[in-house]
Formats: C-alpha cells, sequence, structure tokens
C-alpha cells in the first residue's frame, strides 16, 4: 500500500514529501505546513478567477479547480495542496436540493427530518463526479512532488446541515433527532458513511496522496453521545478508505475532550484547534498518531513578531511528537493579510529545519 512504499499513482518524490512523512511519522527536513482553507477567499487571486461564477458551479469546473488549488501552493510555499471543493458537494452530486449562499453557507432546500428522507440519500458513484477525477488527475500532474490532500465532511457534521436546513450554532434538530429517534439517526449516519466513503476513494484513485475527514462541528458533543451515536459511521468511512494505504486525517472544532475517541476511530493524524496545547493533546490521542494544527487563526491578524511567537509556542509544544504537521486550529479566515500567511510558512521551515 502507499503506507508502507511508493505505490502506483504515486511518484516517489510525492512519497518522500516531508508532509507524508510527518503523517507516518517518520523523521523530517522541516515541519511541513499547510493551511485549512488556504484555497479561497483570503487571495486576491482567487477572487478574481472566481468572479461571476457560483461557489458550487465553480467546484465542477475542472481547470478552475485546478488553478485555484494551486494558488496558494504557488503564492505561501506549503507543503502540501487541498483540493478546492466543498463538503457538500457529494450531496449536490446525488441531487440533494441545497446550494452555498455566500456569507451563510450551506442551505438544504428540503431538511431531512423523517424516515421518507432518507430515500433521497442514494449511494453515490465515481459517474457522478466525473469532474474530481479529471481535475485530481491534472492537478497531480502539475503539484510535482506537493501532495494533494482530498477531503469530504464527516457523516455528523453533513448531517447538521442536512437535518438543520443550514448552519446552525446549537443544532437543535440534528441533535433531537440523535436523542429522539436514535435508528433514524444511526440509519441517516450509515448512508452518509457510505456517501463520504465513496466520494473520499475517488479523490484517491484519482491521485490524492492523504484525505481529511471534517468533522467541523463535532465538538458540540458530549463524548458518551459522539461514541454511541457517531464515531461508527465515521469508523467506518475511515475503515473503507484502509486499503488504500493513505494517510487519513480527522478533524474537529472544540473537540477538546474527543481527540482520544477521534483518534480511535480510525485516523492516522488527528487535528487539534488551539484549545489544546499540542504536548496535552498527544496524552489525550495516545501513541501511534500524528498530529496536525494548531495556531489560533485570529493570531495572523495581530503582527509579524505575536504570529511568529505563537507559532514558535507551537513548534515548542510539538517538540516531543513522532509526527507534527503545522497547520491552523481552524481554518484560514477571509479578511487574513496573505502575506502574513506566506511569512509563517517561512518561519516554521526556518525554525524547525533539522
Ligand atoms: O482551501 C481549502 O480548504 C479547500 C476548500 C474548502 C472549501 N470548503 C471551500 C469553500 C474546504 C476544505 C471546505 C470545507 C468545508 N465547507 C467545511 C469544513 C471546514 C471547516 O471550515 O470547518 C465546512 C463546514 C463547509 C461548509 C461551508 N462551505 C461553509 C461554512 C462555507 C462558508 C460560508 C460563507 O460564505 O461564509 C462554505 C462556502 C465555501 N467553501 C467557501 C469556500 C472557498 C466560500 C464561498 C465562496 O468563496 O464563494
Amino acid at each position: 500500500t502507499a503506507n508502507d512504499a511508493p505505490s502506483g499513482k504515486q511518484p516517489t518524490a510525492t512519497y518522500d514529501s516531508a508532509f507524508l512523512k510527518a503523517c507516518r511519522r517518520e523523521p523530517v527536513p522541516h515541519t511541513p505546513v499547510w493551511f485549512m482553507r488556504q484555497a479561497g477567499r483570503s487571495l486576491p487571486e482567487y477572487r478574481k478567477v472566481r468572479e461571476g461564477i457560483p461557489m458550487l458551479e465553480s467546484c465542477a469546473r475542472p481547470e478552475l479547480v485546478t488553478e485555484i488549488t494551486l494558488q496558494p501552493v504557488r503564492r505561501h510555499g506549503v507543503d502540501a495542496a487541498i483540493y478546492y471543493s466543498d463538503i457538500v458537494v457529494p450531496l449536490k452530486a446525488i441531487g440533494v436540493d441545497l446550494d452555498i449562499k455566500p456569507g451563510v453557507g450551506p442551505v438544504v432546500e428540503q431538511p431531512i427530518r423523517t424516515r421518507a428522507d432518507l430515500a433521497r440519500l442514494r449511494d453515490l458513484t465515481p459517474e457522478d463526479v466525473p469532474y474530481v477525477t479529471e481535475a485530481i488527475g491534472m492537478l497531480t500532474r502539475e503539484l510535482g512532488a506537493t501532495p494533494l490532500i482530498g477531503f469530504a465532511g464527516a457523516p455528523f457534521t453533513l448531517a447538521s446541515y442536512l437535518v438543520e436546513g443550514g448552519p446552525s450554532r446549537t443544532y437543535e434538530n440534528a441533535k433531537a433527532m440523535m436523542y429522539g429517534d436514535p435508528q433514524l439517526w444511526a440509519d441517516l449516519l450509515d448512508r452518509l458513511a457510505d456517501i463520504t466513503a465513496a466520494f473520499l476513494k475517488v479523490q484517491i484513485e484519482a491521485g490524492a496522496s492523504a484525505v481529511q475527514l471534517f468533522d467541523s462541528w463535532a465538538g458540540a458533543l458530549a463524548p458518551a453521545d459522539y461514541r454511541r451515536s457517531v464515531l461508527p459511521a465515521s469508523a467506518k468511512v475511515f475503515d473503507a478508505v484502509a486499503e488504500h494505504g493513505v494517510p487519513r486525517i480527522h478533524f474537529g472544532v472544540g473537540t477538546g475532550e474527543l481527540l482520544g475517541l477521534m483518534g480511535e476511530a480510525g485516523a492516522d493524524v488527528v487535528g487539534v484547534d488551539w484549545r489544546v496545547p499540542l504536548d496535552e493533546a498527544v496524552r489525550r490521542v495516545g501513541p501511534g498518531k500524528a498530529l496536525q494544527g494548531n495556531l489560533d487563526p485570529t493570531v495572523l491578524f495581530a503582527g509579524k513578531d505575536v504570529v511568529e511567537a505563537k507559532a514558535q509556542e507551537v513548534l515548542d509544544a510539538a517538540a516531543g511528537l513522532e509526527g507534527h504537521v503545522f497547520n491552523l486550529g481552524h481554518g484560514v479566515m477571509p479578511k487574513t493579510d496573505p502575506d502574513a500567511l506566506t511569512r509563517l510558512v517561512e518561519y516554521v521551515h526556518g525554525a524547525s529545519a533539522r
């Protein structure tokens, strides 16, 4: 498998990149860096090529996807690219009536609330997303040795949008289903696990070198509820892609109390937000997994000296780790100065050079 040796689609130089080595907990020449949401609204060149093109339409245009994915790699010199798409793309591809409203987020026309609604979630096949296969083929040719990270939304985070009908701060409808009709909830998450696994497989088979499962909103759950009502579906996704041997990253926000369980779900790398320092996070996750994180994204608004001091704190907390991928604790905020990101990459590379 690609985890044990360079394989099939993966060039040796990609396999030997600092990012994939860190994911495998091997020694690295420098700490690798990439940023969640590095492709997107912080970049003027992104806003320019997206002008007049709705978000979901942009995700279905392979040339545009390739350009937007490459923009932060060119500009910042990050150690990995993340595929430009969105967590709701596979749902749209199987016919769920949803859209991404600017400044709001994903909005679902008819929320999923009953057993009859589940019928709207059919299986995803590669033929539903030909543009993904095409774009990743183009990207891996352009990227050379830089690895491409594929991604998907985790069943809970997808369910939160599908059941609420849009973004939520409380997840009251989703959690009401989870507590009130556990069988319907389990069946919904199981459907979403199959769709998510199929979507990740398309990306890996097209050439993605690693995958990240975004369970962005899992931090809303108590550990016992996460273990009983969410972990089985996320574990099903990780199990389904294990045969491909690419590193699997598991990320959520506000998940300090869930870090051990998120590792247990089957991740090789656990993403940590800024609320838990990495030396504490490693105790919670336990041995055998790399960590990714965890600079507070708002630090980038505080000036160069502060950014460097805070980045150094992250590196110091990660000093005893076997594998560390530097990232923010959540996505790049739209108003972030892109030059601050470029300088941060330079700083982390320089300060961690071995
Ligand atoms: O660079 C990258 O990280 C790749 C692109 C990416 C997007 N969405 C593009 C996007 C990724 C990885 C995502 C994942 C995603 N989408 C998540 C998980 C990551 C996280 O932040 O926790 C979630 C929860 C979503 C759902 C979603 N889509 C939200 C909350 C929003 C923002 C709504 C807004 O306008 O404030 C989107 C839209 C979206 N996805 C944009 C981008 C670049 C902005 C829309 C635009 O540029 O027109």
